[in-house]
């Protein structure tokens, strides 16, 4: 059952290694009161307090881990995530669901011989998820997040980097946690920079080293934007990799939805939505967020609460043409997403001849 926590204490007692000892045997005593083994538990417990002077354990007793040169942190622990409202699709939902009951029956497959390596590689465009879904599992688990970013860690000597990925690995193995590896892959990519490829070699075979022995007890997510610049060797470590796309049409619906919820759309007709959801897709989430966001400020600057399609497609024009649009070319730009002249000219107060001027005096293409 509790073989995992078990396991550690036997590894760390023979370690002489009294931090860990600890961190597990509390682990382990939280566990079986979940379970409803009180009794259990409080033994534990006593054992623990008695040994401690009395003091009770904390779950900061391991000092985090510092670069030796700069002195600097180079982990960030949340010791309590919190959830963040995410949208996924249902196949990334189920897939992530798949990972976490699985890590919860580990003890089980250990018993059945199918060990189950707890490794997880998040890939896809920035501002989709990745960061949000590492702290939601952290959160689901009941464990600390240790945030390490690679891409600053990478910036020191390759000699540095395999020492500090060491300590990382060192410090997240010492106590019940997720492991998040973020900007992963920064090591891949310090390739084509000033580096000395064996020199990298060597650092990308520390790191699978290091996953190896992590991964058999602890829990690993790395998350990438460049998965193609991956090695082989690392991509096939990870037991569970999820994409984590841009948003399609439903998500973007959904998405939508929850942020201008504070506004009256009931005078955007079923059509003119259309048009808003098929201009938001290929926006990762975190875009069409800040878009929306923006209309919903400017109305209560405005003192507005019912928002037109217009003043959401004239924003998603400001944001994909970064600003640079006069009102012609953004005039072009809603009669070319399908809306009615007589609303573009209601809208802008001018007359609907001079919407129609505009598709004529064509000024570059918009
Ligand atoms: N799937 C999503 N559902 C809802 N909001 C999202 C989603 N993905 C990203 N966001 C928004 O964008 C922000 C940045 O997302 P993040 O998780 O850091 O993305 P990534 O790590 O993939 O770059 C989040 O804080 C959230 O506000
Ligand atoms: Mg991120």
């Amino acid at each position: 059952m509790y073989y995992s926590e078990i396991t550690k204490i036997i590894e760390a007692g023979l370690d002489r290694d009294q931090n860990k000892v600890k961190n597990y045997a509390l682990l382990l005593a939280k566990k079986l009161a979940q379970d409803g083994d009180i009794k259990s538990s409080k033994r534990i417990e006593t054992v623990l307090l008695r040994k401690n002077n009395g003091s009770a354990i904390t779950d900061a007793l391991i000092a985090p881990p510092v670069d030796q040169e700069s002195r600097l942190g180079i982990v960030d622990i949340d010791y309590k995530p919190t959830a963040p409202e995410i949208i996924l699709s249902d196949s990334t939902k189920a897939r992530l669901n798949d990972f976490e009951s699985t890590i919860k029956i580990k003890d089980k497959l250990d018993e059945l011989g199918m060990p189950f390596n707890m490794s997880l590689l998040l890939y896809g465009p920035p501002g989709c998820g990745k960061t949000s879904i590492a702290n939601c599992l952290a959160n689901r688990l009941e464990l600390p997040l240790v945030t390490a970013r690679l891409d600053t860690l990478i910036s020191s000597l390759l000699g540095n980097t395999a020492k500090n990925l060491r300590r990382i690995f060192d410090f997240a193995s010492r106590q019940p946690c997720v492991l998040f590896l973020d900007e992963f892959d920064a090591i891949a990519k310090a390739r084509d920079d000033r580096h000395e490829l064996g020199e990298l070699k060597r650092v990308v075979n520390s790191l699978l080293q290091n996953m190896d022995a992590y991964c058999q007890t602890g829990i690993l997510v790395a998350a990438t934007n460049h998965q193609e610049l991956l090695d082989d060797a690392i991509w096939r470590r990870f037991q569970t990799i999820i994409e984590v796309p841009k948003p399609h049409p439903d998500e973007i619906r959904l998405l939508f939805g929850c942020i201008t919820k504070s506004l009256d759309l009931s005078h955007i007709m079923p059509k003119q939505y259309s048009i808003i959801i098929k201009q938001l897709d290929g926006l990762s989430y975190s875009d069409i967020q800040a878009l929306a966001q923006n209309v919903v400020k400017q109305m209560i600057i405005k003192d507005k609460t019912i928002a037109s399609a217009l003043d959401f497609l004239c924003e998603i024009a400001i944001f994909k043409y970064h600003g640079n649009l006069d009102q012609q070319e953004l005039i072009r730009f809603l009669l070319k997403c399908g809306l009615a002249q007589r609303a573009i000219a209601e809208y802008f107060h001018i007359s609907q001849r001079q919407v129609r001027n505009c598709l004529v005096s064509s000024k570059g293409d918009v």
